[in-house]
């Protein structure tokens, strides 16, 4: 990471200026700040589509990335291919978790222990998406993400521009925070941009296979996510630290970190 990154203060004052301003404004002073040290993450969902389009017309070489926990649906493969025909300078980093935590967890607790208790499921979430994340995040100055305000409680008050100070104190750009659900879905539309087509078939937010499944008409948007659970947090621990008792232990375990 450079020094020349933001501090609080300033992101706060960019935050404020930003605020009733179109994504694309936001993308474009990332990218002439940050690029190539600025990287889009992506679960391939349709935010994800839309600022993989915005950015690539201000600039074809921005870099995206995203985690492929191994548990990803296969119909989220058949969009990244469909990704690399619309764009074809994608320059898309495909990050993969670790083979030894993943062999270990698995090993120990078998390969649908999410199931089993929300400490089992943020394991996964852990040594699956949040360590490779992570590790990815250590070597840039600033990451965009798709997040909105109207997803869930956690994001109600997200700032266009932060200091994301889990991750090392990058910045932190959420040019969709004041979007809807239908400002999403009509950008998409208005470009005929290509989708996961999971949505056709009643999904709503899209995550790995095992965890997410359609949502009923009334639902929240992201009910379909972890669904058994009742009263955990639907994070996954990339956008917010998840405190949980049982898991610090065992994570530096897995890991091989056994300090402390
Ligand atoms: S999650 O935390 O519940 O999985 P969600 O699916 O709502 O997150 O996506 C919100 C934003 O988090 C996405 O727009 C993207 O910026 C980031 N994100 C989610 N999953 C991934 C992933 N697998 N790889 C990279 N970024 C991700
Ligand atoms: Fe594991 Fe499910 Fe989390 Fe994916 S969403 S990393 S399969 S617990």
């Amino acid at each position: 990471m450079s020094v020349d990154v933001l501090d609080d203060l300033e992101a706060g004052e960019l935050a404020v200026e930003f605020e009733g301003e179109e994504p694309e404004v936001v993308i474009e002073w990332a990218i002439e700040r940050f690029s190539p040290s600025l990287s889009i993450s992506t679960a391939f969902q349709t935010d994800g589509a839309v600022l993989l389009h915005m950015a690539y017309q201000i600039d074809p070489n921005i870099k995206m990335f995203s985690v492929d926990t191994g548990r990803l649906p296969g119909e989220t493969f058949e969009l990244i291919e469909q990704m690399y025909e619309r764009y074809p300078k994608l320059q898309l980093d495909l990050l993969s978790p670790k083979a030894e935590p993943v062999n270990a967890m698995v090993k120990k607790h078998g390969p649908n222990h999410f199931y089993k208790s929300v400490e089992n499921r943020l394991l996964c979430c852990q040594v699956r998406k949040v360590l490779p994340l992570q590790q990815h995040l250590a070597g840039l100055d600033a990451w965009i993400t798709g997040l909105r305000r109207d997803q869930w409680a956690t994001r109600s008050d997200i700032r266009k521009v932060e200091i994301d100070h889990d991750h090392g104190a990058i910045v932190k750009f959420n040019p969709l925070a004041e979007w809807s659900e239908e400002d999403v879905w009509d950008y998409v539309k208005e470009h005929d941009l290509p989708y996961n087509s999971l949505y056709d078939k009643g999904y709503t937010s899209i995550g790995c296979a095992p965890c997410t499944r359609p949502t009923q008409k009334g639902e929240d948007l992201r009910a379909g996510r972890w669904w058994w659970e009742s009263g955990a947090p639907k994070e996954c621990g990339i956008h917010c630290a998840i405190e949980t008792g049982g898991l610090e232990h065992e994570l530096r375990a897995l890991i091989g970190d056994d300090s402390e």
